[in-house]
């Protein structure tokens, strides 16, 4: 048997330069470090590490396994080490997601994001990992149900006889924390009956009905939830899987060509317009935003990473790209649309959510001020 290839997606905010808008280069090389060690050592196969504005992301090819002990100890200590030159260099927010003093054995649940994906490597076997700052893990559920739902955005569900069986979408729900899936084509109403409730559902796993093929994974943790106050959004990221019987790369990108609304942006409090950027533009910067989403794409090759001969991992910046230039113009009108409109809904998130923001300690202020209106 040919054995299992893992592709862990770990991330996690550890501090930022200038307020919450990019990583700056030593928690890079704190992150580099430590992962070329572990890939020297055997522990993973390679790596690479980027990030979605102010959130460290640890990309790694293994053969350990999901929900691995000693691949969640090996981010969770690269994210302490990190935290701490965060905090030498008095950066803000230093340590912001690492919501426990110690690890546990899993980094779920810890603050950290984490999508992973055992998979049997496919003869050519083409993936796009999906990093997002300043929004929340609901907020792929609109591209994940366009990229393996929607007829009118992924042709291969209509053409390619390999995807006309259609996908089965694992939908978590964040506040009960319990899960159910669902089919499509058959059940795409109740899907998304859920899934349109953004703040509350989300898509954490997607297969292929005809052969439960894995091929679409997502971290769904809520800050708020762990920590029971506002600590930041939960910056989410996700892996799919391309070709070959499942929708192409350019499917897969297809959602991004408009942008769309997502929650999150300042203080995690407003809807913003989500911006496709290449990896150079990953930075939040006006109003902490606008929210911003990176697509890098590769090939699992032998459990690596394929690379070129030197062992660099060969990476393509998908959205480093004109072609996505059109949803950037979009993003930015509605993003001014928006910020005209100041503290008013639907610039601001409705109440419900902002019951995790830092605005109840306002309210609980006036509490008593408030007098019965007379009839
Ligand atoms: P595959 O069926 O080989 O994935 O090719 C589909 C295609 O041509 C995508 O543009
Ligand atoms: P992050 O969750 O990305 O740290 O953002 C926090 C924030 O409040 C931005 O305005
Ligand atoms: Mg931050
Ligand atoms: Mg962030």
């Amino acid at each position: 048997m040919p054995k299992k290839t893992t592709i862990s997606l770990i991330k996690c905010d550890v501090g930022s330069l200038a307020g919450h808008h990019v990583v700056p280069k030593p928690l890079f090389n704190v992150a580099e470090k430590n992962l070329k060690r572990a890939a020297e050592k055997g522990l993973i196969n390679n790596f690479l590490v980027f990030n979605a504005g102010d959130d460290l992301e640890l990309l790694m090819l293994h053969e350990k396994g999901e929900q691995n002990i000693e691949i969640h100890e090996l981010a969770w200590n690269t994210f302490r080490e990190a935290a701490d030159k965060a905090l030498e260099l008095k950066l803000y927010g230093a340590g912001q997601d690492l919501l426990k003093n110690a690890f546990v054995g899993n980094v779920c649940g810890m603050g950290p994001g984490v999508a992973e994906m055992e998979i049997d490597e496919r003869a050519s076997d083409p993936v796009v990992v999906f990093a997002a700052d300043k929004t929340s893990a609901g907020s792929f559920n609109y591209p994940l149900f366009r990229m393996f739902a929607d007829p009118m955005n992924t042709a291969g569900l209509v053409i390619d006889p390999n995807m006309t069986g259609g996908f089965k979408f694992e939908v978590v729900d964040t506040v009960e924390n319990k899960s159910i899936i669902l089919k499509c084509p058959e059940e795409m109403y109740e899907l998304l009956a859920l899934i349109g409730t953004v703040g509350r559902y989300a898509i954490s796993r997607i297969w292929r009905a005809a052969d439960n093929l894995i091929c679409a994974a997502s971290s769904v943790s809520k800050l708020s939830l762990i920590a029971g106050k506002y600590v930041g959004k939960d910056d989410p990221v996700m892996i799919t899987r391309a070709q070959h019987g499942l929708p192409a790369v350019g499917e897969l990108l297809a959602p991004f060509m408009h942008s769309y609304f997502v929650q999150g942006w300042m203080r995690g409090s407003h809807w913003g317009p989500l911006m496709p950027v290449g990896l150079k533009a990953s930075k939040c910067t006006a109003f902490d935003g606008p929210p911003r989403i990176v697509a890098l794409g590769f090939q699992v090759s032998n459990g690596k990473i394929a690379c070129d001969s030197d062992g660099v991992p060969l990476v393509a910046d998908l959205f480093d790209d004109p072609a996505f230039a059109l949803a950037r113009r979009e993003a930015m009108h509605n993003a001014c649309m928006l910020r005209r409109m100041g503290e008013f809904e639907p610039a601001r998130l409705g109440s419900e959510e902002m019951e995790y923001t830092t605005i109840q300690q306002v309210l609980a202020k006036l509490g008593e001020r408030f007098k019965p209106v007379k009839e």
